[in-house]
């Protein structure tokens, strides 16, 4: 999820970009770029935060009323200066801004360089900057054909703008899966990723949908389809605050995120399940692949929030795959003198990357010559750098301090590894895998309708939201979402809160239970359903009072609890990836109720880069 900027007009475009660039990057700030139109194109580009881009401008000519920028959040490519955007093609003829991963840059890179085309950076932009301008130059076609053109032949989601050095005046962007927003103003326009680059200078916006190509010349715009429809320009009033827009209308970036997980796991299997749902390709696997089948131990480390994926992760790979696994906390793998072998697979996960207990467990683990992959959401990050190969969660930044988006894709990327391995040592059949797979397909479409549920979440928070302890119960594959439940409700609301598999209960938590303790069972229809039941017979017994995640159509736990919430059926491997959302949703409501900030919990940091 990067943020672009552009603009064509009569005022000078780079303080307008800046500016722009500094209102998005909440979207990505790993390296930041702009391009200038001014007796041709002049691009200006560096890693860092878009200060860093002004910095590096200083004694740069950047005037023009004519440019676009961007702020990226990597996904191809770690952050430098030359993988940072805008990217020109070989000739120089364009130079494009691009949000969005193109899924078959690999299939189409190696066919432009059949062609004679080289290319400098790793990222999948370049890939198509440059096959706009082959076809430009092949067809003698206009830019706004060769960009069309080209765009058909792409597979996956984009939001870009591009320049062409032959017209000073023309300025095209396009959209398909990521957003892009068209700022209408007094013969000036702006193209943004939202509207609030845009908001200071006109609220007349046309929001484009996808496969809309906008052809702007000064004081000039036309709308048509990539296959060259033409399109009414549908121009909306907005009067929303900075503020309201950073956070997509949602009053905190947690909520932001949690209603984010639909998209971010589609963006995490992105080009990784095959169209027929058959297969599962990791590339960032593709070299070590062997090692892990062959692995006789796989050791899962991280902290919080990672260290429940893990968990899940634990469940996954030795239930699919039949590899033992260990799931360790980084801090205590660090210290506690463990067993590793080289032929152990040490697996490393974190969301910022830069966890200090992880990065010092990889150490440990890269020492005793095991291998270390790792599981992360930050492109070029120290973890991944540190580790021999890996794969990236493509949820896009995580800016609230509680991890829920990150959490999913991170089991949604251990899910896969699970089904790769399970199909690879014969463990599962190809058909079980395929049908893995279409269920994890599914995933996106139930979690859609679980937040459906919010308004009744909220309801239930309400009765809870004085309360001083909480037990989460789950067994199986809901232990470790009861984990994550529990510690949701600790790091934002601030009440105490135990994860504890739901038999567990009775060897000793089951004596905290009276009318005044509220105990959240996760009972979905799998495998240990009817031992749940007894458990909540229990707790009941107790005067517990119980908050139950159920499967659509329970009666049974249902009937027995003082508040359910329903997720849709589905493959017990996958089950935690919905259970976990009515969680996200109760702990955000009750930290809100009780006058919490959500986004920045005391005492906590997004990243703990110190051990
Ligand atoms: C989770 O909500 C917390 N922010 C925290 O437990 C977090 O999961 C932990 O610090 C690990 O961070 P990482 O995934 O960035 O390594």
């Amino acid at each position: 999820m990067c943020g672009i900027v552009a603009y064509i007009g009569k005022k000078d475009a780079f303080p307008i970009i800046i500016n722009g660039l500094k209102r998005l990057e909440y979207r990505g700030y790993d390296s930041a770029g702009v391009a200038l139109y001014n007796s041709g194109v002049n691009v200006y580009k560096c890693k860092g935060k878009v200060s860093d881009l002004e910095e590096h401008t200083l004694q740069s000519d950047t005037s023009g009323t004519l440019g676009i920028g961007h702020t990226r959040w990597a996904t191809h490519g770690e952050p430098n200066d030359i993988n940072a955007h805008p990217h020109s093609s070989q000739g120089g003829y364009f130079t494009l801004i691009h949000n969005g991963i193109i899924e078959n840059y690999g299939v189409l890179r190696r066919r432009l360089e059949k062609r004679g085309y080289n290319f400098v950076s790793e990222t999948d932009t370049e890939v198509l900057v440059n096959l706009i301008e082959y076809i430009y130059l092949k067809g003698q076609v206009s830019p706004e054909i060769a960009v069309r053109l080209a765009l058909s032949k792409v597979v996956g989601a984009f939001g870009l703008a591009v320049l062409c050095k032959d017209d000073p005046d023309l300025l095209i962007g396009a959209r398909r899966g990521s957003p892009l927003v068209i700022g209408v103003g007094n013969k000036e326009y702006f193209l943004a990723s939202d509207a609030t680059p845009i908001v200071e200078h006109t609220n007349s916006v046309i929001f484009m949908n996808d496969d809309d190509v906008a052809i702007i010349r000064r004081g000039e715009l036309s709308l048509k389809t990539i296959s060259n429809h033409p399109l009414e320009p549908k121009i909306q009033t907005i009067d929303l605050d900075i503020e309201e827009i950073e956070k997509g209308g949602f009053d905190h970036f947690m909520l932001k995120e949690i209603y984010e997980q639909p998209r971010s796991i589609k963006d995490t299997f992105r080009g990784r399940l095959s169209s027929d749902l058959q297969e599962i390709h990791l590339g960032g696997l593709y070299n070590v692949l062997p090692r892990l089948v062959e692995a006789k131990r796989i050791i899962l480390i991280g902290c919080g929030t990672s260290w429940h994926a893990g968990l899940l992760g634990e469940y996954l790979i030795e239930d699919l795959a039949r590899i033992p696994v260990e799931v360790e906390y980084a801090s205590e793998f660090r210290y506690r003198n463990p067993v590793i072998y080289p032929d152990d697979v040490v697996i490393a996960i974190s969301q910022s990357g830069e966890t200090a207990d992880t990065l010092a467990a990889i150490k440990l683990a890269k020492s005793q010559g095991a291998l270390v992959l790792g599981i992360c959401n930050v492109v070029g990050s120290s973890i991944p750098r540190e580790t021999h190969a890996g794969v990236y969660t493509h949820a896009g930044p995580e800016i609230g301090v509680a991890s829920t988006k990150a959490f999913t894709a991170q089991v949604t990327v251990l899910a896969m590894m699970a089904i790769l391995l399970g199909k690879r040592k014969k463990t599962i059949t190809n058909e079980h895998a395929s049908q893995l797979i279409s269920e994890l397909s599914s995933v996106p479409e139930k979690i859609e309708k679980i937040l459906l549920l919010n308004e009744k979440i909220e309801g239930i928070a309400e009765r809870f939201k004085d309360s001083t302890n909480f037990l989460y119960l789950g067994r199986g594959y809901f232990f470790p979402v009861a984990l994550e439940g529990a510690l949701k409700l600790k790091e934002i609301s601030y009440i105490h809160a135990e994860g504890y598999p739901a038999a567990e209960m009775k060897h000793g938590p089951i004596a905290l239970i009276d009318d005044k303790m509220p105990v959240v069972v996760i009972a979905a229809k799998d495998s240990s359903y009817d031992k749940v039941v007894s458990n909540v017979q229990e707790v009941k017994a107790r005067k517990g009072v119980v908050i139950a995640i159920v499967s659509e159509g329970d009666t049974t736990i249902s009937g027995m609890s003082d508040y359910s919430i329903e997720i849709p059926g589905i493959h017990e491997a996958m089950e935690g990836l919905l259970a976990v959302v009515p969680l996200q949703l109760l702990a955000y409501h009750i930290a809100l109720m009780r006058g919490c900030n959500v986004d920045q919990p005391r005492n906590l940091a997004k990243s703990v880069t110190v051990e």
